[in-house]
């Protein structure tokens, strides 16, 4: 073939050049600086969060439009933000990711319309979005443009919650009002060193309350992983955020629409686990790790544990039982006993709110003797937040199925998955003990007068509770009344889970018509 000279050769030489500099950013310098500080460029984390050569990128040279401040004689192509779709794990996702070499990242007019264009495209389709932030914030140069381009994000972060899984990652600054967009999201995941949000930074806290405190500390990925609650996850560093997240990204349906995600799976349905039989303690107030439970259970003892530094209390994660994502929650007796605090039900209400909105299953293990009692708990709202926890399981028409390990004592059986608000498989092991209260503080109300008379007391007392553990602290009382569906040997807990779960699969229910419920917030 003779190699004639392309007449448009020109023109392609243009969008060769104009693409090399889109991809530059703010130039060499200021990516030196970013690998400097252990960071790795907007493109690199793309590059790493996506399956290899399926990223195709929108607006690559797209500017800003102001003319303030000079602005006009310093225009990068793309604006600071590289958007686009790609495959992660064969599925199709979209993306931006903040370019912190470009104006620190700053959001402003274009930049927020480039984000917005793949938010719509990502709903309109169907796929989830995952936002990687790395930014100074509000471009200060271009005023008010810019807030306006943060709430046009925030509408849609709020418009398409429940609609398409939205996930961040805080990668570099995160301040001032642009915290809210990953606050609405589903996940945050955060780099810990080199991630930091807040909503004013030190030196305004410094002016304002003169407490003297670090970025790290006030916002770091540790506060917000095990203070705040904020994030989801904290990590050492970028490639184990990436990581993290295309593994999360592995139990996700692609919306509200579709089945959550069935694998093949290797590890046998009716596997038993004889070390279930012996897991729980002789003593009923001495702990055991609910983790070894959940992991002994699911497929390959595969288990994302979301929020894991935070309201300890409470485990929440993901994982599969033959093959199909499941969502666990489930009492954590070695930290509070497992007691039910502000944070715990905080966490685990919003776990259960997006595992229902994605249509992923819900298994609870319970062992829980309470809501946790002290004037903190009662001052700080339990009432309104344990009520969430109570809500969002009430609401959740995903099926349901229960594990009572042990204790489900008071107001707390009926929160955490109970038959009574549509559990839809409930057993219990034989140790389970299901009542009102413990057997110490029931034998002291209700034998308070024959403890009193009595000539040694302690004595009664330990007689009278011994009495309603023998009477009450089993689970036939409840098997009784049908508000356990049985009671079963705990090796054979993980075939029961699968068959229970492979019954529910075209289970239909369906909540009364409305605009929105009012979740007391
Ligand atoms: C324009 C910005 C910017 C911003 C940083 N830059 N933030 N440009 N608008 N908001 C630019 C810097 O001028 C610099 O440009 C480059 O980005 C890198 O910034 P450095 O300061 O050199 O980096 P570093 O030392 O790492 O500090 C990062 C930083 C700091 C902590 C983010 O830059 C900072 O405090 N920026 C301002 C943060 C802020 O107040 N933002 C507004 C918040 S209010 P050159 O050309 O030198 O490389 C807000 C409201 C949102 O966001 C409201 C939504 C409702």
């Amino acid at each position: 073939m003779s190699k004639e000279k392309n007449p448009h050769q020109d023109k392609f030489d243009r969008l060769a050049v104009a693409r090399q500099k889109s991809k530059l950013g703010g130039g060499q310098q200021r990516i030196d600086k970013q690998h400097e500080r252990g960071k790795l460029t907007a493109r690199e984390r793309i590059e790493l969060l996506v399956d290899p050569n399926t990223f195709e990128e929108y607006d690559a040279f797209m500017t800003h439009r102001s003319r303030e401040f000079g602005l006009e004689k310093n225009k990068p192509l793309g604006d600071g933000v590289i958007t686009g779709s790609a495959l992660i794990n064969g599925r199709l996702t979209f993306l931006f990711s903040q370019d912190f070499t470009v104006f620190g990242g700053s959001l402003a007019e274009a930049h927020a319309q480039k984000i917005c264009k793949v938010m719509d495209k990502a709903a309109q389709v169907g796929a989830p979005i995952i936002g990687i932030n790395d930014s100074g914030g509000a471009r200060i140069q271009e005023g008010v443009v810019s807030l306006g381009g943060y709430a046009d994000i925030f509408l849609r972060n709020t418009l398409f919650s429940g609609v398409i899984p939205q996930i961040s990652l805080v990668m570099g600054p995160c301040a001032g009002g642009a915290v809210y967009s990953p606050a609405i999201t589903d996940f945050t995941l955060m780099t810990r060193n080199t991630s930091f949000m807040f909503v004013t930074g030190p030196n305004v806290v410094k002016t304002v309350t003169h407490e003297e405190i670090s970025s790290e500390e006030l916002g770091g990925a540790d506060t917000h992983a095990s203070v705040s609650g904020v994030a989801s996850l904290a990590c050492d560093n970028e490639a184990e955020t990436i990581e993290l997240t295309r593994k999360l990204m592995s139990f996700l349906p692609q919306n509200n629409t579709d089945d959550s995600p069935r694998g093949s799976a290797t590890d046998p349905f009716d596997r038993e686990v004889p070390e279930l039989d012996s897991i729980i303690p002789d003593n009923p107030n001495s702990p055991y790790d609910i983790r070894d439970v959940i992991t002994r259970v699911l497929d390959d003892a595969d288990f994302l544990e979301i929020q894991p530094d935070y309201a300890g209390n409470i485990v929440v994660g993901f994982g599969r039982l033959a093959g199909q994502s499941v969502g666990v929650i489930a009492n954590q007796p070695m930290v509070l006993a497992g007691a039910l605090d502000i944070s715990a039900s905080l966490k685990a209400a919003r776990f259960v709110r997006f595992c229902d909105a994605f249509n992923i299953n819900l298994l609870t293990f319970e062992d829980v003797p309470g809501f946790l009692p002290g004037s903190q708990q009662e001052h700080g709202g339990i009432i309104k937040h344990g009520a969430k926890l109570l809500y969002a399981y009430c609401e959740a028409t995903v099926p349901k199925v229960t594990v009572i390990t042990r204790k489900a004592y008071g107001g707390a059986y009926d929160v955490m998955s109970s038959k009574h608000i549509r559990g839809d498989f409930n057993y219990a092991w034989p140790t389970a003990e299901i009542a009102v209260m413990g057997p110490k503080g029931a034998a002291e109300i209700i034998f308070r007068k024959e403890i009193s008379d009595a000539d040694d007391a302690e004595k009664a007392l330990a007689d009278k509770t011994e009495e309603y553990r023998q009477e009450f602290a089993h689970p036939y009382k409840a098997a009784e009344r049908g508000y356990i569906d049985d009671i079963i040997e705990p090796r054979t807990t993980r075939a029961r889970l699968i068959r229970a779960f492979q019954t529910l699969e075209n289970k239909v229910v369906t909540n009364p018509a409305k605009k929105h419920g009012n979740i007391p917030l």
